[in-house]
């Protein structure tokens, strides 16, 4: 595992510390390596993201991450901190992110881009649907989609390989998300694409992706108000409706953009990552197969060790602020980086060791992958669900499920603040 290596590798440098590139191919290609030094070097390193003009600060402690998260000093939606240029802020995200003006709103204006009253009031819109009790219920559904897109996965073979993200990973949860918020069948392929182009920041590619996926949402948003479901779209439209002061139209349409992006890649890379770990760790996959009871436990350790989600939003001072006995100015942006807190040896024993005993009843979820505090993941219940679902049933019906290269050649794609595979090709 080079993990390791390089998680014990070089000592810090003496001396002011160079600002951290997020993009750089280097810390994209072994995060775990990248940010383990900064941890070690102090509690803020210097960073700058997506080429913006204005540094930030990365925080890589456990401690520091979860005080980030949890402290009300800070906020998501600069505009909440008085005297900052938001104007120019958020100009020049627009413009290093190449998002469409016309379209900025509903990307920029999210439940995570939310403070206070506004981030309640976005969020109680939605939660009834992601409390545990709801998952819970849906349990059997996700179960049936899973085996029968395993049913499937054999005949997509060539050669034997299969590849399971494309095959499993993506449209699990795909299906899934689209269920519940009203996405019609024939369209959900057509969503899967639009997430990839938004992901993937292709030149031109998300300004198309982006107006086709706010015009199809409006579209169903008329076809529902007609004739009304039980999905969570005519939920919002009957909201929006009724009392247009709880939401807003263009609301409407990020939030239920929102759900479908969060609600589907982040959970896919879950299986992908997860379903590797498991397979390079004969030991942890071989315990798992003995007893399947061990799988919230195993989940939790697997979103811990190989979370997809490597960093959170950036967050802003909304006063100066202390961050591990280092000052942070007000206005100053902090980025909490998810994998430096779970990898934490101060929090975690041998934090490069994949153990799926380390949360043996599965009740206690220590890690910070699905974030922590008010922002805290409101689809955490139903992701880890649908992680344990996969897993359960691919371990289940293929009992000699094998890699189908080597470890070191599956291939990572490049984003920055996330660990996902591009291809996972398995034999059955
Ligand atoms: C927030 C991770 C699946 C919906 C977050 C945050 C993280 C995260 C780290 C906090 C970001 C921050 O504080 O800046 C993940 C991971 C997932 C996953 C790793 C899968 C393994 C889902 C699913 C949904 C979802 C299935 C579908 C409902 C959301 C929403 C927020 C959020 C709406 C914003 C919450 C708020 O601002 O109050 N997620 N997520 N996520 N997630 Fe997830």
């Amino acid at each position: 595992d080079n993990r390791t290596n390089s998680t014990t590798g070089s000592a810090p440098a003496a001396g002011p510390a160079p600002t951290v590139d997020m993009m750089d191919p280097a810390l994209m290609r072994d995060p775990f390596g990248g940010y383990a030094r900064m941890r070690e070097q102090a509690p803020l390193v210097r960073g700058s993201f997506f080429g913006r003009g204005t540094p930030i600060w990365l925080v890589t402690r456990y401690d520091d991450v979860k005080m980030v998260l949890g402290d009300p000093r800070f906020v998501n939606n600069p505009a909440n901190v008085p005297g900052l240029d938001i104007e120019n802020i958020r100009e020049k995200e627009i413009e290093a992110r190449g998002i469409p003006r016309e379209y900025a709103q509903y990307v920029l204006d999210s439940v995570l881009d939310a403070d206070g009253a506004d981030h309640i009031r976005l969020r109680k819109l939605v939660s009834r649907t992601f409390t545990a009790r709801r998952v819970a219920e849906l349990r059997p559904r996700v179960e049936q989609i899973t085996e029968g897109l395993l049913d499937r996965l054999a005949g997509t073979a060539d050669d034997g390989v299969v590849d399971l993200m494309e095959h499993f990973a993506y449209p699990l949860p795909i299906t899934v998300i689209c269920e519940l918020v009203g996405i019609p069948e024939q369209d959900r392929a057509q969503w899967r694409e639009w997430g990839k182009a938004l992901v993937t920041l292709q030149s031109g590619g998300m300004a198309d992706a982006l107006r086709d996926m706010v015009g199809h949402i409006h579209e169903l948003i008329e076809r529902r108000r007609v004739a009304p479901t039980a999905d969570l779209l005519s939920g919002l439209i009957r909201t929006h409706d009724e009392d247009g002061d709880r939401l807003s139209d263009t609301e409407m349409v990020t939030l239920v953009l929102t759900l479908i992006l969060a609600g589907h890649e982040t959970t896919a890379h879950l299986i992908g990552n997860g379903t590797a770990a498991l397979l390079t760790h004969p030991d942890q996959l071989a315990l798992l197969r003995k007893d399947p009871g061990m799988m919230r436990g195993a989940v939790h350790e697997l979103m811990r060790w190989c979370g997809p989600v490597q960093a959170t939003r950036l967050r802003y001072a909304a006063r100066d602020v202390e961050v591990g006995g280092m000052p942070v100015a007000k206005g100053e942006a902090v980025m909490a980086v998810l994998v430096g807190a779970n990898h934490d040896p101060r929090e975690f024993d041998h934090p490069e060791r994949l153990d799926i005993t380390r949360e043996p009843d599965g009740r206690r979820e220590n890690h910070v992958g699905f974030g922590h505090g008010l922002h805290y993941c409101l689809g955490a219940a139903l992701a880890r669900q649908e992680g344990e679902v996969a897993f359960e049933a691919l371990l289940r019906r293929f009992p000699d499920l094998a890699l189908a290269v080597r470890p070191e050649e599956l291939e990572r794609q490049m984003m920055p603040g996330s660990w996902r595979l591009a291809r996972l090709p398995l034999r059955l």
